[in-house]
């Protein structure tokens, strides 16, 4: 079976692909490397042994796209591409609604064009926007909070449409909640552009020298420690997730949407101190002003996954912190030559 990975260079994508190949499919990647590096594509090579076919290309190009549907059978994409800044997506929304929203559109004709009209989308808690409460379960009413989370909510929105209109589409929408973590052999990891937005690799280059301290986003949330709690998920555990939804799309008689995340939630002390452990380097922290449209909790209630995929998050905080300490010490600058 052939599966194309838009953004299969990208931090997810990625650690996906290496499971998919591991799973036996053959595997086409497609992105035009606005927010990756082409050196993750030779170590994704590098651990499955093999060359992995590649297209540099826009998803709001038809033409580039139809070179690869004409050129392999594609079965079913994976939809990873797309830009993930919120803070961006405030500043320039229509970049926001053309890559992700447009994008998406031009992506499922071409599919359509070509007969394969099966896909996973990547999704996000953040169509969550400021939860009633926790854990979070996907019959919870939706929000956004800013232009990026409304990408999401437009593509859900515009696939259950795409579904209703043609119910031979196979549309699975995974809600991910906030992945971290590294492929365990330290060759690959989260490349993010100048200072990190994210906690994670954030965390991450201050163990490892690279930032003087960590700012803490807020130390009066109504959380035990005041610090804002979310899910963080293994990449690994979430690139499963995708696996063990290729495996039912097939069967589907309706859009399945279904939260990633392991079901606990941990506050950002909790990350720094368990950071610290799997590093044993310290990790200087002030607490600061809390972040505008940062939320106290959000943590997922992952049944559902269990119950339709057979799916569940395996790893721990500590092998999530391992894994990103394993890369970032072993890659300070990351892939380098990101951007080409
Ligand atoms: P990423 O930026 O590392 O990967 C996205 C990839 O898509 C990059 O390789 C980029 O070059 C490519 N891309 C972007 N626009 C493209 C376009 N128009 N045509 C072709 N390629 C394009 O991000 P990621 O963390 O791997 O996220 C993957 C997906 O998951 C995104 O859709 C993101 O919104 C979603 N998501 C991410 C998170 C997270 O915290 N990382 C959380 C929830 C959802
Ligand atoms: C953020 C985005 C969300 C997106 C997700 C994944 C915002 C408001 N939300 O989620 O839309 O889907 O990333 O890309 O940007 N923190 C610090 N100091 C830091 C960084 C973060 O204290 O330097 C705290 C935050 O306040 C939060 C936690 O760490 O409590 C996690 O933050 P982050 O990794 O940015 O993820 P989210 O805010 O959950």
């Amino acid at each position: 079976m052939s599966i194309l990975v838009t953004g299969g260079a990208g931090y997810i994508g990625s650690h996906t692909v290496i499971l998919l190949i591991e799973a036996g499919y053959d595997i086409v990647i497609f992105d035009n490397f606005c927010n990756a590096s082409k050196e993750a594509i030779k170590r994704v090579e590098k651990i499955v042994g093999h060359k992995i076919a590649t297209f540099e290309g826009d998803v709001r190009n038809r033409e580039d796209l139809t070179k690869v549907f004409k050129s392999h059978n594609i079965d079913a994409v994976i939809h990873f591409a797309g830009l993930k800044a919120v803070g961006e997506s405030v500043e320039n929304p229509l970049k926001y609604y053309d890559n992700n929203v447009n994008g998406t559109a031009v992506l499922c004709e071409v599919m359509a064009e070509y007969g394969c009209k099966s896909i996973v989308f990547s999704s996000s808690a953040t169509v969550y926007g400021d939860p009633h409460t926790t854990p979070i379960v996907e019959s919870f009413p939706l929000f956004a909070t800013n232009p990026y989370g409304r990408t999401k909510l437009f593509v859900e929105e515009m696939l259950r449409d795409l579904y209703v209109s043609d119910n031979d589409w196979k549309i699975v929408l995974l809600r991910y909640f906030n992945p971290v973590g590294a492929h365990d052999l330290g060759i690959m990891g989260e490349d993010p552009n100048g200072i990190p937005n994210n906690l994670m690799p954030f965390i991450a280059q201050t163990a490892v020298g690279k930032r003087e301290s960590l700012s803490i986003f807020g130390g009066d949330y109504d959380t035990p420690d005041g610090t804002g709690i979310r899910d963080y998920i293994h990449v690994m555990d979430l690139a499963d997730g995708h696996v063990k939804a290729l495996e039912i799309i097939k069967n589907l008689s309706e859009v399945m949407t279904i939260n990633l995340g392991t079901g606990n939630g941990y506050s950002v002390l909790d990350m720094v101190k368990a950071f610290e452990k799997a590093s044993g380097k310290k990790v200087p922290y002030k607490i600061v002003p809390r972040r505008a449209g940062d939320i106290a909790k959000c943590f997922a209630d992952p049944s559902y996954a269990k119950e339709v995929l057979g799916w569940e998050a395996k790893r721990s905080i500590d092998e999530m912190c391992q894994d990103t300490w394993r890369w970032q010490s072993r890659n300070p600058d990351g892939y380098k030559n990101k951007g080409k």
